[in-house]
């Protein structure tokens, strides 16, 4: 197997246009920022939901077997004490004495066979311990201590906890799943990759689950909807990679966890987890709340606790990859034959946080505003679309092509038929990727975009 190439310098430039076109900037940030905590702009925001709202289509409303949850963030420690979070879902931290700086043990750089401090260089650290991973908080007035709480670490739990009320309300049989997106809070040790590992992050997760002898199945049956998904929103299989969890790193109650790796410019990384977690949730929860969460088989008159295989993936690492599959510098020669470097976002159209520009050839023209206005108006119902009337019509394709529009739209002389009657009502629609323009009829305009973005 091939290791994905490192290119800290395509990540940088990332970075920046990331910042500079209203992606993504630091949380915090006119305060001096707040490590591993990010705000998404106008562009990323888009982006952002373009995925989850893609998800929810496909896990969720696209399939018979699947209904949705939206659980609360807050949630009660017993919840994370049965779970196993309180005890056991933490990272193994180092500090070095001579910079005082708080290390991962397991990212820590060893030289000469020596561990050595990656900050400063020093080699006097602490022996690790562990670092429990959750945010816990005060929950009302009260200062008792049992009045803790916890911002969930990932959404699953607020699933397992409501199994029973959200099988009973919905009356599905086996195996059906239920899904979630949402904020997750970890206090990671080091932040780092950019939105890679933060503090705060969503998760978009589905519980599927199944009778015990279904599970492994569903394993390998989930981990290829999950490729397919991620092909469908435009990462290509090449930089995709699965990686079986071996034995000795999988959960102990796993029988088995693929991950979804993708290459990024800082090397190949996880984007998801597909684990088969056996009945290991909701008999801790049944155990220590004592209520019943098992099912009952109308055909067989058994009762017993499901099993379930649950793909969770990460927003903001997908976002992260899409973001790094898009970017594109390439040198380009206009008709004068001058080149320059166009920076282009090559998001899928299923993707891209504005799906088409409009622009009047001229903003002086009356006539060409006010048919560009029309335009915008047809399809802004239908889709996110972006008038620019400013700067040179090549100038306004440039500023759509670095935050990934996939389609421009130009109303010129011949739209108004002053030219040719046969043109008039016709725009020139241009291609971001080939940059090529056709001459399309503007009642044409809404079926042919629709089709393209869906
Ligand atoms: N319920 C299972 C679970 O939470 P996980 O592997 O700890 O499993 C699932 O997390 C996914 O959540 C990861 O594959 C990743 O995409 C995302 N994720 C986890 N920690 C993250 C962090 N600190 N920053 C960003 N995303 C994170």
């Amino acid at each position: 197997m091939t290791e994905a190439k490192l290119d800290p310098q395509r990540m940088e430039k990332i970075v920046s246009l990331c910042k500079r076109r209203g992606f993504i900037f630091q949380g915090s940030e006119i305060y001096g920022g707040l490590n591993g905590v990010w705000d998404y702009g106008p562009l990323g925001v888009e982006l952002k939901r373009n995925l989850k709202d893609y998800w929810w289509r496909v896990m969720v409303r696209e399939r018979e077997d699947v209904v949705g949850m939206d659980g609360a963030i807050l949630t009660h420690r017993a919840v994370l004490k049965a779970s196993g979070h309180e005890d056991t879902f933490s990272d193994p931290m180092v500090d070095c004495r001579t910079c005082k700086s708080r290390l991962r043990a397991d990212q820590v750089p060893e030289k000469n066979g020596i561990k050595q401090c990656p900050n400063c260089g020093g080699k006097d650290l602490t022996e690790p311990r562990p670092f429990n991973l959750m945010f816990s908080t005060q929950i009302g007035a009260s200062a008792d201590p049992d009045a803790i709480g916890y911002l969930r670490p990932e959404t699953a739990q607020s699933i397992f906890v409501q199994f029973k009320n959200v099988l009973d309300t919905s009356r599905k049989k086996l195996p059906f799943g239920i899904a979630q997106i949402g904020k997750a809070f970890r206090n990671e040790i080091n932040p780092r990759n950019y939105i890679f590992r933060s503090r705060e992050f969503e998760q978009m997760e589905l519980e599927y689950f199944c009778r015990p002898e279904q599970g492994m199945k569903l394993l390998d049956y989930w981990l290829e909807e999950r490729l397919r998904f991620y092909e469908n929103i435009g990462l290509p299989r090449t930089r995709l990679h699965v990686l079986t969890v071996p034995d000795t790193e999988r959960a102990f109650y796993s029988k088995g966890t693929y991950d979804i790796e993708y290459d990024f410019p800082f090397g190949r990384q996880e984007l998801e987890g597909v684990a088969y977690r056996t009945d290991y949730d909701l008999t801790q929860h049944q155990q220590a709340s004592g209520k019943p969460l098992d099912y009952f088989d109308e055909e067989t008159k058994q009762r017993f606790t499901p099993h379930v295989v649950e793909p969770s993936a990460g927003v903001d690492r997908t976002v992260l990859a899409l973001i790094c599959e898009a970017f594109a510098e390439e040198t380009v020669t206009d008709e004068k034959g001058k080149s320059e470097t166009r920076i282009v976002m090559r998001f899928h159209p299923r993707m891209a946080p504005i799906k088409v520009g409009v622009f009047p050839l001229l903003k002086n023209q009356p006539a060409l505003v006010e048919k560009a206005r029309a335009v915008e108006a047809l399809l802004r119902p239908r889709m996110n679309v972006f008038y620019d009337e400013t700067g040179a019509i090549g100038r306004r394709y440039r500023r759509q092509d670095e935050a990934g529009t996939p389609f421009g739209i130009t109303i010129d002389f011949e739209t108004l038929g002053e030219r040719d009657p046969a043109l008039r009502e016709t725009v020139t629609l241009r291609d971001r990727d080939s940059m090529k323009q056709e001459r399309v009829k503007i009642d044409e305009l809404p079926a042919r975009l629709t089709t393209a973005i869906q």
